[in-house]
């Protein structure tokens, strides 16, 4: 569900037109609609039911301040990986008493900075680091409330970039050491046991993974909790969304075996989760990032160019991988899309940017409308890891971001000028001035 959608053979965003805020704006920019922020946080809030639950957004999947504040009005707590992110959410007036604060490399100087700030648990990812936070809070006189992340060791199906909760991975700390850590925990003195977490993948597209984590770790969260005055459980974030149109409106094979329950929505998710998570009389905590902003936020480009080779045809545009890494990154698939639908024509065509990479590509070989110089065109589901995944790789500049609401737009984030690119280099003292 998303509020991206034609009238009159325009693709608006809400009740704007998309063509309107390029004009406005420029391109290459990202277009975000608050509606849709909106209802996705607030689906899935109704979706889970229970009384004590709390949805932490992942500030890493998008971390404009005017996404943040938007979920902040809505009662969102914020899961967090840095200083930088908590600072973010301060900025957009979000409550740190409702964050979450994970990653495997805390510093000392974060972890201080997040004690004093009061946020509502560390999740912690291995033994030196609690060890860390313990000192940190001691210097402080504070005392540090955690959860551990339990690594329950199940494939979430996903890209192998982006699966976390298998032994392979960095992350969380071992399901049969879990016990240890915690009885270690408890004997240090700025150390309060609020929790306990787990997380085992984004972009997870099928219920089972969930299902089998959460019946690995919700025994342990009950042993743990007869022990040590635990308040909540986490089980991460990961939902994923859908970014193949023959997905979106078709009837994929697994849909065809059946009205299948393993289509995960937050109804299915809800009704096969809760069931297991219910009895615990935990707080549940959900972090779900890609879910809530992925549909969200589209990329509009221009077409700078028509290049044919005679192989290939080419549509050269004036976005590329520095603003939407992922078709680079994880071979990802974005839906294109006519700003103005002016031709039902169809041509084989590779998307690219002006990037001097061959990785520099939206999508290859793909039938899409005949698109002629100056088009504009859209890349769906860019909410989610686009912006925040940006970099000045080229000395391109950052781009435009848009918010709109009902009919109202505005800009949230203004285009990078390009000498704000190296405002942060110098020359070496050694050069004479010229
Ligand atoms: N919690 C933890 C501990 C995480 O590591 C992540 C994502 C989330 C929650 C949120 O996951 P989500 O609900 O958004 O799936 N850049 C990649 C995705 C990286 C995900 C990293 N961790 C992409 O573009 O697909």
């Amino acid at each position: 569900m998303h509020e991206f959608q034609y009238r009159a053979g325009r693709l608006c965003c809400e009740k704007v037109p998309v063509d309107k805020i390029v004009r406005e704006h420029g391109s290459p920019v990202y277009v975000y609609s608050q509606r849709t922020l909106t209802e996705h946080f607030q689906r899935l809030d109704a979706a889970l039911g229970l009384a004590d639950r709390l949805i932490c957004y992942a500030v890493k999947a998008n971390s404009n301040l005017a996404v943040l504040r938007t979920l902040a009005d809505l009662g969102s707590g914020f899961d967090i990986v840095s200083e930088g992110e908590l600072r973010r959410v301060v900025a957009a007036g979000g409550d740190p008493g409702r964050c979450v604060f994970a990653g495997v490399g805390k510093t000392a100087r974060e972890i201080e900075f997040a004690l004093r700030q009061g946020i509502y648990c560390f999740n912690v990812e291995s033994e030196p680091e609690l060890e860390r936070i313990n000192k940190v809070a001691g210097r402080l006189r504070k005392t540090a409330p955690v959860a551990v992340r339990v690594n329950p060791n199940v494939d979430a199906h996903t890209h192998a970039k982006i699966t976390t909760g298998t032994y392979e991975n960095k992350f969380g700390i071992a399901f049969e050491q879990v016990e240890a850590v915690y009885a270690r925990a408890a004997k240090l003195k700025h150390i309060r046991l609020r929790g306990l977490q787990m997380h085992i993948g984004s972009q997870l597209t099928e219920l089972e993974p969930f299902e089998q984590a959460v019946r690995r770790v919700a025994p342990l969260a009950q042993r743990l909790a007869e022990r040590y005055p635990l308040e909540f459980l986490s089980i991460g974030g990961g939902i994923g969304i859908v970014y193949q149109p023959a997905l979106r409106s078709g009837a994929p094979e697994w849909w065809r075996k059946g009205p299948s329950r393993n289509l995960l929505t937050p109804a299915t998710y809800a009704a096969a989760l809760v069931p297991l998570l219910k009895p615990l009389g935990l707080r549940l905590l959900l972090e779900p990032g890609r879910y809530i902003v992925g549909n969200a936020g589209i990329l509009v480009t221009r077409v700078e160019y028509i290049k044919r080779t005679g192989r290939k045809n080419f549509v050269i545009v004036d976005a590329a991988m520095n603003d939407l890494i992922r078709p680079a990154f994880y071979d990802a698939y974005h839906e294109i899309v006519p700003v103005r639908q002016t031709t039902s024509k169809k041509v084989s065509s590779d998307v690219v940017g002006p990037i001097c990479e061959s990785g520099d590509y939206f999508c290859k070989d793909r039938l899409l409308p005949v698109l002629a110089e100056g088009d504009l065109i859209a890349l769906l589901s860019a909410g989610a890891y686009g912006s925040v995944m940006g970099s000045n790789y080229n000395s391109r500049a950052f781009p435009a971001e848009v918010m709109v609401d009902g009919a109202k737009f505005s800009l949230v984030r203004r285009r990078q000028q390009l000498e704000e690119i190296w405002r942060l280099e110098q020359l070496p003292s050694w050069c004479g001035d010229r």
